[in-house]
Parts: C-alpha cells; structure tokens; sequence
C-alpha cells in the first residue's frame, strides 16, 4: 500500500462547528485526490477541476469563516484573516506545480501541513472563543 502524504479527515481533527469541519474534510479530500492523480495518472482534464475545485472551496471556506468571526466581534479577526491571505498568497506555487503535473512532496505536505495546523490552531482558538465567557458577555 503506497504511503500518502494528505491525511484522511477524521475525527480528531473536529473543531466542533459543522461548516469548519466540512470544509477541512472536502479540502484534505481534494488534496488526497490531487496527491493520487499525480502519482498515478496525471489526467490533465482531472487536474484541472481539482485545481479548480480546490480554489473555489478554498475561498469560499476563508469567506465563510471571516464572515461568521466578524459577525460574532471575533478579537482576533485580523490575525487569522492574515492568516488565509498569506496561504492565498502562496497558493500560485501549488496550482502552478499541479498544472504542470509535477507537484513535489514538499508542497504538497506543506500544502496539508498548513491546513492542519490552521485548523486545529487557529480555527480552533476561534471556536474556543465561541464557547467562552468572553463570547457570551459581548
Ligand atoms: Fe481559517
């Protein structure tokens, strides 16, 4: 059984809030799919929506969750806003290399790195203060 490098969600990665879940789950599944198509296939019309998939559900994760931390005077919105755009900012490298059909693994396991340590930190952190007195009292 071949080794890969994007982990499979699984529970353990929870935050506790529905959308953030999913999301990270669809995301870590089309990293999963992208990481097998280059190793195996390289089907360029599958990469393709990969990618595109990928950019669209990515963006649209960022603005969910900065709508939601604004809507609920989140103290620390800029720092994790900051945060998606840096990830944003160095998305091209990873989109570049998949189109070209020669993804290394140090991207990609960065790539997946990134997300987890994103989520279980700093989404994590926001859900944290959803829960807490500091939440309730604002
Ligand atoms: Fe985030």
């Amino acid at each position: 059984m071949e080794d890969f490098l994007v982990p499979t969600w699984n529970p353990s990665y929870s935050v506790g809030v529905d959308y953030i879940d999913v999301d990270f789950n669809i995301i870590l599944n089309v990293l999963g799919v992208i990481e097998l198509e280059i190793q195996n296939f390289k089907r360029p019309n599958v990469l393709e929506n990969a990618k595109r998939f990928l950019v669209k559900h990515v963006c649209a994760h960022f603005k969910r969750e900065e709508t939601d931390m604004k809507r609920q005077s989140y103290p620390g919105f800029e720092r994790h806003s900051n945060q998606h755009m840096d990830y944003l900012s160095n998305m091209g490298e990873l989109l570049d290399a998949i189109g070209r059909g020669d993804l290394c693994s140090e991207i990609l396991s960065a790539h997946a790195d990134w997300w987890s340590d994103h989520v279980r930190g700093a989404s994590r952190n926001f859900v944290e203060y959803l829960e807490s007195d500091e939440k309730i009292a604002v």
